[in-house]
Protein backbone atom coordinates (compact mmCIF):
# COMPACT_ATOMS: atom_id res chain seq x y z
CA UNK A 1 0.00 0.00 0.00
CA UNK A 2 1.49 3.36 -1.17
CA UNK A 3 -0.59 5.50 0.91
CA UNK A 4 -1.30 5.66 4.13
CA UNK A 5 -2.81 8.20 7.09
CA UNK A 6 -0.21 8.82 10.11
CA UNK A 7 -1.92 10.17 13.06
CA UNK A 8 0.51 9.49 15.24
CA UNK A 9 0.67 13.40 16.56
CA UNK A 10 -2.95 14.26 17.36
CA UNK A 11 -4.36 11.01 18.35
CA UNK A 12 -1.83 10.41 21.19
CA UNK A 13 -4.19 11.30 24.50
CA UNK A 14 -2.94 14.37 25.61
CA UNK A 15 -1.62 16.09 22.87
CA UNK A 16 -2.11 19.35 22.87
CA UNK A 17 -2.98 21.08 19.80
CA UNK A 18 -1.06 24.35 19.65
CA UNK A 19 -1.58 27.31 18.21
CA UNK A 20 -0.49 29.02 14.61
CA UNK A 21 2.91 30.35 15.11
CA UNK A 22 2.39 34.45 15.19
CA UNK A 23 5.81 35.37 14.06
CA UNK A 24 9.27 34.21 12.10
CA UNK A 25 10.67 33.54 15.78
CA UNK A 26 7.95 31.62 17.38
CA UNK A 27 7.78 29.42 13.87
CA UNK A 28 11.91 28.94 14.30
CA UNK A 29 10.66 27.92 18.08
CA UNK A 30 7.87 25.35 17.30
CA UNK A 31 10.73 23.74 15.21
CA UNK A 32 13.14 23.95 17.44
CA UNK A 33 11.01 21.96 19.89
CA UNK A 34 10.51 19.17 18.17
CA UNK A 35 14.78 19.11 17.26
CA UNK A 36 14.21 20.55 13.61
CA UNK A 37 17.01 23.06 12.68
CA UNK A 38 15.69 25.28 10.00
CA UNK A 39 17.31 28.48 8.82
CA UNK A 40 15.63 31.73 8.95
CA UNK A 41 14.21 31.81 5.13
CA UNK A 42 12.75 28.24 5.62
CA UNK A 43 11.08 29.67 9.13
CA UNK A 44 9.95 32.88 6.93
CA UNK A 45 8.40 31.14 3.69
CA UNK A 46 6.42 28.16 6.78
CA UNK A 47 5.13 30.84 8.67
CA UNK A 48 3.52 32.87 5.70
CA UNK A 49 2.39 29.34 4.26
CA UNK A 50 0.48 28.67 7.75
CA UNK A 51 -0.52 32.70 8.43
CA UNK A 52 -2.21 33.14 4.90
CA UNK A 53 -3.47 29.60 4.42
CA UNK A 54 -1.08 28.72 1.33
CA UNK A 55 0.22 24.90 0.87
CA UNK A 56 3.84 25.53 0.79
CA UNK A 57 5.99 23.91 -2.17
CA UNK A 58 9.43 22.33 -1.18
CA UNK A 59 12.06 21.35 -3.71
CA UNK A 60 15.58 20.23 -2.64
CA UNK A 61 17.91 17.79 -2.33
CA UNK A 62 17.37 14.04 -1.22
CA UNK A 63 17.84 13.98 2.32
CA UNK A 64 17.92 17.80 3.60
CA UNK A 65 14.83 17.61 5.60
CA UNK A 66 11.68 18.30 3.12
CA UNK A 67 9.51 15.55 4.45
CA UNK A 68 10.48 15.89 7.85
CA UNK A 69 9.07 19.18 8.50
CA UNK A 70 5.42 18.45 8.06
CA UNK A 71 6.13 15.43 10.33
CA UNK A 72 7.50 18.07 12.68
CA UNK A 73 4.32 20.31 12.23
CA UNK A 74 2.26 17.71 12.72
CA UNK A 75 3.89 17.07 16.24
CA UNK A 76 4.67 20.43 17.18
CA UNK A 77 1.13 21.41 16.45
CA UNK A 78 -0.74 19.08 17.72
CA UNK A 79 -2.46 18.01 14.33
CA UNK A 80 -3.18 14.73 12.53
CA UNK A 81 -0.45 13.94 9.33
CA UNK A 82 -1.90 12.06 6.52
CA UNK A 83 0.41 11.98 3.98
CA UNK A 84 0.22 10.81 0.31
CA UNK A 85 3.77 9.56 -0.91
CA UNK A 86 3.14 9.70 -4.62
CA UNK A 87 4.20 7.38 -7.53
CA UNK A 88 3.90 6.74 -11.28
CA UNK A 89 0.80 5.90 -11.91
CA UNK A 90 -0.51 7.23 -8.80
CA UNK A 91 -4.49 7.15 -9.49
CA UNK A 92 -7.87 9.09 -8.21
CA UNK A 93 -8.60 5.80 -6.36
CA UNK A 94 -5.66 5.28 -4.80
CA UNK A 95 -5.39 9.12 -4.32
CA UNK A 96 -8.65 9.93 -2.98
CA UNK A 97 -11.68 7.60 -2.96
CA UNK A 98 -13.03 4.56 -4.15
CA UNK A 99 -16.04 2.41 -3.49
CA UNK A 100 -15.58 -0.78 -1.50
CA UNK A 101 -16.57 -3.12 -4.65
CA UNK A 102 -16.32 -6.26 -2.74
CA UNK A 103 -18.92 -5.10 -0.15
CA UNK A 104 -21.27 -4.00 -2.34
CA UNK A 105 -21.42 -7.33 -4.16
CA UNK A 106 -22.02 -8.44 -0.79
CA UNK A 107 -24.81 -6.44 -0.60
CA UNK A 108 -26.50 -7.07 -3.21
CA UNK A 109 -26.23 -10.47 -2.34
CA UNK A 110 -27.71 -10.34 0.75
CA UNK A 111 -30.78 -8.03 -0.57
CA UNK A 112 -31.20 -10.34 -3.34
CA UNK A 113 -31.37 -13.77 -1.20
CA UNK A 114 -33.99 -11.63 1.17
CA UNK A 115 -35.91 -10.92 -1.54
CA UNK A 116 -35.12 -7.22 -1.58
CA UNK A 117 -36.65 -5.50 -4.74
CA UNK A 118 -36.35 -1.89 -4.05
CA UNK A 119 -33.24 -1.05 -6.81
CA UNK A 120 -33.81 2.56 -5.77
CA UNK A 121 -32.92 2.05 -2.76
CA UNK A 122 -30.79 -0.88 -3.31
CA UNK A 123 -28.33 1.69 -5.05
CA UNK A 124 -29.16 4.68 -2.72
CA UNK A 125 -27.85 2.22 0.06
CA UNK A 126 -24.68 0.72 -1.67
CA UNK A 127 -23.58 4.12 -2.83
CA UNK A 128 -23.28 5.77 0.72
CA UNK A 129 -20.31 6.70 3.23
CA UNK A 130 -20.33 2.87 4.45
CA UNK A 131 -19.21 1.97 1.45
CA UNK A 132 -16.73 4.20 0.70
CA UNK A 133 -12.97 4.04 1.33
CA UNK A 134 -11.41 6.99 2.03
CA UNK A 135 -7.85 7.81 0.79
CA UNK A 136 -5.61 10.61 1.61
CA UNK A 137 -6.73 13.69 0.19
CA UNK A 138 -10.21 12.75 1.36
CA UNK A 139 -9.59 12.32 4.81
CA UNK A 140 -7.64 15.87 4.52
CA UNK A 141 -10.79 17.71 3.64
CA UNK A 142 -12.78 16.07 6.55
CA UNK A 143 -13.22 17.83 9.94
CA UNK A 144 -10.10 16.81 12.63
CA UNK A 145 -11.33 17.56 16.43
CA UNK A 146 -7.83 18.57 16.59
CA UNK A 147 -8.38 21.36 14.01
CA UNK A 148 -7.07 21.25 10.48
CA UNK A 149 -4.53 18.61 9.32
CA UNK A 150 -1.29 18.71 7.98
CA UNK A 151 -1.77 17.26 4.44
CA UNK A 152 2.24 16.22 3.28
CA UNK A 153 1.87 15.50 -0.56
CA UNK A 154 5.34 13.71 -0.92
CA UNK A 155 7.26 13.27 -4.04
CA UNK A 156 5.11 14.81 -6.12
CA UNK A 157 7.49 14.61 -9.12
CA UNK A 158 7.17 10.95 -9.35
CA UNK A 159 3.33 11.10 -10.71
CA UNK A 160 2.04 12.15 -13.78
CA UNK A 161 0.47 15.43 -15.12
CA UNK A 162 -2.65 14.56 -15.40
CA UNK A 163 -2.80 13.61 -11.16
CA UNK A 164 -1.15 16.98 -11.10
CA UNK A 165 -3.72 18.43 -12.97
CA UNK A 166 -6.29 17.50 -10.67
CA UNK A 167 -4.38 18.30 -7.69
CA UNK A 168 -4.48 21.97 -8.52
CA UNK A 169 -8.49 21.33 -8.76
CA UNK A 170 -8.23 20.19 -5.39
CA UNK A 171 -5.96 22.68 -4.05
CA UNK A 172 -8.29 25.42 -5.42
CA UNK A 173 -11.60 25.00 -3.33
CA UNK A 174 -10.54 22.18 -1.43
CA UNK A 175 -13.69 19.83 -2.45
CA UNK A 176 -13.81 17.17 -4.36
CA UNK A 177 -17.32 15.68 -6.23
CA UNK A 178 -18.02 12.20 -6.03
CA UNK A 179 -21.04 11.78 -8.56
CA UNK A 180 -22.95 8.93 -6.51
CA UNK A 181 -22.44 10.89 -3.05
CA UNK A 182 -22.39 14.35 -3.77
CA UNK A 183 -19.84 17.58 -2.98
CA UNK A 184 -17.56 17.24 0.34
CA UNK A 185 -16.07 20.60 0.88
CA UNK A 186 -12.98 21.10 3.90
CA UNK A 187 -14.87 23.27 6.43
CA UNK A 188 -11.76 24.13 7.51
CA UNK A 189 -8.66 23.72 4.13
CA UNK A 190 -5.88 21.67 5.67
CA UNK A 191 -2.18 22.65 5.69
CA UNK A 192 -0.64 21.34 2.57
CA UNK A 193 3.22 20.87 2.22
CA UNK A 194 3.95 19.67 -0.57
CA UNK A 195 8.04 18.14 -1.90
CA UNK A 196 9.82 17.47 -4.83
CA UNK A 197 13.01 15.98 -5.60
CA UNK A 198 13.38 17.98 -9.39
CA UNK A 199 13.17 14.99 -11.33
CA UNK A 200 11.18 16.76 -13.47
CA UNK A 201 9.51 20.17 -13.53
CA UNK A 202 6.21 20.59 -11.46
CA UNK A 203 3.58 22.43 -13.53
CA UNK A 204 3.58 26.82 -13.42
CA UNK A 205 -0.02 26.34 -12.72
CA UNK A 206 0.25 24.15 -9.55
CA UNK A 207 3.13 26.08 -8.20
CA UNK A 208 1.06 29.27 -8.96
CA UNK A 209 -1.05 28.26 -5.55
CA UNK A 210 1.80 27.28 -3.32
CA UNK A 211 4.56 29.34 -1.62
CA UNK A 212 7.96 27.99 -2.73
CA UNK A 213 11.56 27.45 -1.63
CA UNK A 214 14.27 25.66 -2.52
CA UNK A 215 15.36 23.96 0.82
CA UNK A 216 19.40 23.61 0.14
CA UNK A 217 22.28 21.60 2.44
CA UNK A 218 22.56 23.07 5.44
CA UNK A 219 26.17 25.38 5.92
CA UNK A 220 28.26 24.14 8.48
CA UNK A 221 26.99 25.92 11.44
CA UNK A 222 23.39 24.75 11.29
CA UNK A 223 24.61 21.09 9.51
CA UNK A 224 26.42 21.17 13.67
CA UNK A 225 23.06 22.03 15.47
CA UNK A 226 21.32 19.41 13.47
CA UNK A 227 23.77 16.68 14.71
CA UNK A 228 23.88 17.93 18.45
CA UNK A 229 20.14 17.85 18.15
CA UNK A 230 19.81 14.49 16.64
CA UNK A 231 22.62 12.75 17.27
CA UNK A 232 23.03 13.84 20.65
CA UNK A 233 25.40 10.73 21.76
CA UNK A 234 28.44 11.59 19.57
CA UNK A 235 31.42 13.86 21.35
CA UNK A 236 32.15 17.14 20.63
CA UNK A 237 35.04 16.75 18.75
CA UNK A 238 33.96 14.08 16.70
CA UNK A 239 31.28 16.08 15.85
CA UNK A 240 32.98 18.95 14.63
CA UNK A 241 35.06 16.56 12.18
CA UNK A 242 32.40 14.64 10.91
CA UNK A 243 30.39 17.45 9.93
CA UNK A 244 33.45 19.58 8.22
CA UNK A 245 34.54 15.93 6.80
CA UNK A 246 30.64 15.90 4.84
CA UNK A 247 30.49 19.49 4.25
CA UNK A 248 33.68 19.24 2.09
CA UNK A 249 32.80 15.94 0.49
CA UNK A 250 29.87 18.04 -0.94
CA UNK A 251 32.09 20.36 -2.69
CA UNK A 252 33.72 17.06 -4.66
CA UNK A 253 32.23 15.85 -7.56
CA UNK A 254 30.26 13.11 -7.01
CA UNK A 255 27.24 11.75 -8.66
CA UNK A 256 25.58 11.86 -5.27
CA UNK A 257 26.65 14.22 -2.43
CA UNK A 258 25.50 12.72 1.34
CA UNK A 259 22.24 15.02 2.65
CA UNK A 260 21.69 15.43 6.03
CA UNK A 261 20.21 11.75 6.83
CA UNK A 262 23.55 10.63 5.67
CA UNK A 263 25.38 12.66 8.19
CA UNK A 264 23.08 11.88 10.89
CA UNK A 265 23.89 7.80 9.83
CA UNK A 266 27.07 8.31 10.04
CA UNK A 267 27.37 9.87 13.03
CA UNK A 268 25.22 7.54 14.46
CA UNK A 269 27.67 4.50 12.93
CA UNK A 270 30.54 6.21 14.21
CA UNK A 271 29.67 6.19 17.69
CA UNK A 272 28.42 2.53 17.43
CA UNK A 273 32.02 1.91 16.36
CA UNK A 274 33.52 4.14 19.62
CA UNK A 275 35.30 6.42 17.62
CA UNK A 276 36.35 9.82 19.41
CA UNK A 277 37.50 11.29 16.00
CA UNK A 278 38.08 10.51 12.68
CA UNK A 279 40.67 8.67 11.16
CA UNK A 280 41.25 8.14 7.16
CA UNK A 281 40.94 4.24 7.89
CA UNK A 282 38.21 4.89 9.58
CA UNK A 283 36.43 6.69 7.46
CA UNK A 284 37.26 5.01 4.21
CA UNK A 285 35.50 1.66 5.86
CA UNK A 286 32.60 3.53 7.02
CA UNK A 287 32.01 5.36 3.52
CA UNK A 288 29.33 3.26 2.73
CA UNK A 289 26.95 5.11 5.41
CA UNK A 290 27.51 8.15 3.20
CA UNK A 291 28.04 7.67 -0.67
CA UNK A 292 26.05 5.29 -2.31
CA UNK A 293 27.26 4.74 -5.64
CA UNK A 294 30.80 2.50 -6.24
CA UNK A 295 32.01 5.18 -8.68
CA UNK A 296 31.91 8.30 -6.05
CA UNK A 297 32.99 5.75 -3.47
CA UNK A 298 35.94 4.61 -5.45
CA UNK A 299 37.09 8.43 -5.96
CA UNK A 300 37.36 9.13 -2.23
CA UNK A 301 38.20 6.01 -0.66
CA UNK A 302 42.21 5.75 0.15
CA UNK A 303 44.02 8.99 -0.65
CA UNK A 304 41.34 11.79 -1.06
CA UNK A 305 39.75 10.87 2.37
CA UNK A 306 43.46 11.16 3.85
CA UNK A 307 43.67 14.41 1.85
CA UNK A 308 39.78 15.86 3.39
CA UNK A 309 40.65 13.81 6.94
CA UNK A 310 44.25 15.72 7.25
CA UNK A 311 42.47 19.21 6.20
CA UNK A 312 39.34 19.13 8.62
CA UNK A 313 41.75 18.24 11.21
CA UNK A 314 44.17 20.96 10.54
CA UNK A 315 41.49 23.76 10.27
CA UNK A 316 39.81 23.04 13.07
CA UNK A 317 43.16 22.97 15.20
CA UNK A 318 43.75 26.64 13.66
CA UNK A 319 40.39 27.46 14.27
CA UNK A 320 41.08 26.40 18.20
CA UNK A 321 44.17 28.27 18.55
CA UNK A 322 42.56 31.59 16.92
CA UNK A 323 39.86 30.97 19.73
CA UNK A 324 42.34 30.51 22.47
CA UNK A 325 44.34 33.57 21.50
N1 LIG B 1 16.94 20.81 9.46
C1 LIG B 1 16.89 19.62 10.04
N2 LIG B 1 16.79 19.51 11.38
C2 LIG B 1 16.76 18.30 11.96
N3 LIG B 1 16.83 17.13 11.30
C3 LIG B 1 16.93 17.18 9.96
C4 LIG B 1 16.96 18.42 9.27
N4 LIG B 1 17.07 18.16 7.95
C5 LIG B 1 17.11 16.83 7.83
N5 LIG B 1 17.01 16.22 9.02
C6 LIG B 1 17.08 14.79 9.28
O1 LIG B 1 17.32 14.15 8.06
C7 LIG B 1 16.41 13.06 7.87
C8 LIG B 1 15.99 13.04 6.43
O2 LIG B 1 15.12 14.09 6.19
P1 LIG B 1 13.90 13.92 5.18
O3 LIG B 1 13.47 12.51 5.07
O4 LIG B 1 12.89 14.93 5.54
O5 LIG B 1 14.61 14.34 3.82
P2 LIG B 1 13.94 14.66 2.42
O6 LIG B 1 14.42 16.02 2.04
O7 LIG B 1 12.48 14.44 2.47
O8 LIG B 1 14.65 13.58 1.52
P3 LIG B 1 14.09 12.77 0.25
O9 LIG B 1 14.10 13.76 -0.87
O10 LIG B 1 15.10 11.69 0.09
O11 LIG B 1 12.73 12.27 0.60
C9 LIG B 1 15.26 13.31 8.82
O12 LIG B 1 14.85 12.12 9.41
C10 LIG B 1 15.83 14.21 9.87
O13 LIG B 1 16.23 13.43 10.97
MG1 LIG C 1 11.26 13.03 1.61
Amino acid sequence: MQTKRESEAASEPGQKTAHIPASIDETLDLLAGADYVADRALATVLFLALRLGRPLFLEGEAGVGKTEIAKVLAKSLGRQLIRLQCYEGLDVAAAVYEWNYAAQMMAIRLAEASGETDRERLEHDIFSQRYLIERPLLQALEPSPSGAPILLIDELDRTDEAFEAFLLEILSDYQVTIPELGTIHADKPPIVIITSNRTREIHDALKRRCLYHWVGYPDLQRELAIVAARAPNAPKRLTQELVAFVQKLRGQDLFKSPGVAETLDWASALVELDAVALDPALVSDTLGVLLKYQDDIAKIEGAKAKQLVDEVQSELRSHAVAAGA
